[in-house]
């Protein structure tokens, strides 16, 4: 039998570069932040989940700088992994100024002043409790406009040391405004923010709080009163609204590979560049179940990617970004 068909999209997908000739979305090394982990000690440190990724010693560290501009990533997130003995409850660490972060953000730029070098503005490196932001007064919850003061303060030290672009990561309400017009006003008006816009409070953190030990004895914290709710979609849209209103130069959404739908309707309300953080347990659950071999490791890494991309996505973060990028 022969259809009488005038489309036959097959056509299109016949061999693989006439499949490559009308593909759509396309992957590239510039698409990537590589977000990287560091601590104070000279060898690197495995992370149990997140396979092939390490907390990192300065000479590792300074060399995945080196790797990235190398391969073509233009940027790396840095996170420190800061010693317990070194947090406190009010995460004062966070603005010493010889503090991990600090030092080490000053030697990278000083190496690699052509890296785009992204910092998180957070306490959660720094307070012993692990929450983003300062307990209130009640300890039940995190105080927003006291933390916003902090914060502040720490995107200030962040730039003054060479960070290009700052990452409020902490979700508290009025802390891009606020943190514009501190760095406007200390001199830092090229100082871009990357606002964490639409963060859910998810699941899929896990590993990371293993990575930077902001993790309460076994338990996972609950940060339900600050970050989203996994169920909301318009909610997303009222903060990426208001961060772009403060000053936000881009705007993130994360995670990203279980809130597609949330990155395309963000990128369909902003004029401005829309990121994605492929998290820590999108990583790990690729690696667990290729480990198990259920399933073919690079085809899923890559099609996690593409999907994060085709939703909308001009900017990823993502752990794989290094093996990604240097095909
Ligand atoms: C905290 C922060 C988190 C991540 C980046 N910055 C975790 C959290 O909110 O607890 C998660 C990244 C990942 O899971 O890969 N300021």
């Amino acid at each position: 039998m022969l259809l009488d068909l005038p489309e036959r999209p097959r056509r299109n997908r016949r061999f693989a570069k006439l499949r490559d000739m009308v593909r759509e979305t396309r992957l590239h090394a510039s698409d990537f932040v590589w977000p990287l982990f560091f601590h104070d000690l000279a060898e690197d440190l495995p992370i149990e989940s997140m396979p092939g990724i390490s907390r990192l010693g300065e000479k590792s560290l300074l060399g995945a700088c080196e790797r990235a501009l190398k391969i073509g990533i233009p940027a790396v997130a840095l996170f420190p992994c800061l010693d317990a003995s070194l947090k406190d409850v009010e995460g004062s660490g966070a603005t010493d100024e010889e503090n991990l972060l600090f030092r080490t953000l000053r030697k990278v730029k000083a190496r690699f002043p052509e890296l785009v070098v992204v910092t998180d503005v957070a306490l959660d490196p720094f307070t012993s409790h692990g929450h983003d932001g300062l307990l209130s007064a009640c300890e039940s919850t995190v105080d927003n406009d006291r933390t916003v003061d902090a914060l502040c303060r720490m995107a200030v030290l962040e730039a003054r040391f060479g960070a290009d672009v700052v990452a409020p990561s902490d979700m508290m309400d009025g802390r891009v405004g606020a943190i514009r017009r501190a760095l406007d006003a200390a001199g830092f008006t090229d100082t871009g923010i990357l606002s964490y816009a639409a963060k859910y409070a998810s699941a899929f953190y896990g590993p990371f709080r293993d990575a930077v030990g902001s993790k309460i004895g076994r338990d996972a914290i609950c940060k339900s009163m600050y970050q989203m709710d996994p169920a909301n979609c318009r909610e997303a849209l009222r903060e990426v609204r208001l961060d772009a209103a403060e000053g936000a130069d881009m705007v993130m959404v994360k995670p990203a590979g279980p809130y597609l739908d949330v990155i395309r309707m963000v990128k369909n309300a902003s004029d401005i560049p829309v990121a994605a953080y492929q998290v820590s347990g999108e990583y790990a659950m690729i690696h667990a179940a290729a480990r198990q071999g259920w399933l073919d490791y690079e085809r899923a890494r890559d099609e996690s990617l593409i999907a994060i991309k085709r939703a909308g996505a001009d900017v990823i973060l993502s752990y794989f970004a290094p093996e990604v990028a240097a095909r």
